[in-house]
């Protein structure tokens, strides 16, 4: 039985990406940091539970216990949880460190913190996949080009925690390039979630496609690469 876990996945994107990797087969534990709002989503979904604020190390190691002796291991870890923070004047100019850090807590220290903790499960997998939920917005490439349509989305605390995402994805798929395990990137596109007051153009369900592909990649899959529906992303 193939054993996945979530984090963020009590709505949204997450939620999306549980609940197609269920329809597979696969054990999608729900990651959640608010246990009656997670308690909730897996029971929709008809999956296990498990309480994890991807800030919190203790939560991530408490996490990884339970996932070891309650599932017997981990083949995939998607780390989805993701926020921004909405300022009224969002120039770099007018962006604090400490909106920065709120960001990178999640974003960037949250997936490393995460990852971590459930790294030891993963190598025991023979096909252990991770899958970093990153962004358009943080292709620098793209973010630099005036004829990009992203050019005029200058938010850099959230930008900026997903190009450190980038960067973090190709430094893991390093270190494990000699093992089975996969670690990539996934840009879910512009979708209506609460993160965006529900602006986006896609659907959370369109969102999860991608997460749920590099998750369920094959041995010949790419490691170490940004991808979305329609191919690689430009770093
Ligand atoms: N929506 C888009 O257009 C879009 C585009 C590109 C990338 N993304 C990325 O996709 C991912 C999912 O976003 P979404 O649009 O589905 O957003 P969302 O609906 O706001 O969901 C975000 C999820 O992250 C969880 N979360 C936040 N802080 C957490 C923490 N400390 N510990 C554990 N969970 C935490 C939230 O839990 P609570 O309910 O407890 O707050 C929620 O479950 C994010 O990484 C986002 O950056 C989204």
């Amino acid at each position: 039985m193939t054993t996945a876990l979530i984090t963020g996945a009590n709505k949204g994107i997450g939620f999306e990406i549980a609940r197609r990797l269920g329809e597979r087969g696969i054990t999608a534990i729900v990651g959640a940091r608010d246990e009656e709002r997670g308690r909730a989503a897996a029971e929709r979904l008809g999956q296990p539970y498990v309480r994890l604020d991807v800030t919190d190390p203790g939560s991530a190691q408490d996490a990884a216990k339970w996932i070891e002796q309650a599932h017997g291991g981990l083949d995939i870890l998607v780390n989805n949880a993701g926020i921004t923070v909405w300022q009224d004047d969002d120039r770099p100019s007018a962006t604090s460190a400490d909106v920065l850090r709120q960001v990178y807590e999640v974003n960037v220290f949250g997936v490393v913190t995460v990852t971590n903790a459930m790294l030891p499960l993963l190598r025991r997998s023979p096909a252990g996949r991770i899958v970093n939920m990153s962004s358009e917005l943080g292709s620098i490439a793209m973010a630099i080009d005036p004829e990009s349509p992203f050019w005029p989305f200058n938010l850099m605390a959230y930008n900026s925690s997903k190009a450190a995402l980038n960067m973090i994805t190709v430094s893991y798929a390093k270190e494990l390039w000699d093992t089975p395990i996969k670690v990539n990137a996934a840009n879910p596109g512009y979708c209506a979630t609460d993160l965006n007051g529900h602006t986006g153009h896609r659907t959370a369900e369109q969102g999860a496609e991608i997460a749920v592909r590099l998750a369920t990649l094959d041995g010949e899959g790419p490691s170490g690469a940004y991808l979305q529906d329609e191919g690689t992303l430009p770093w």
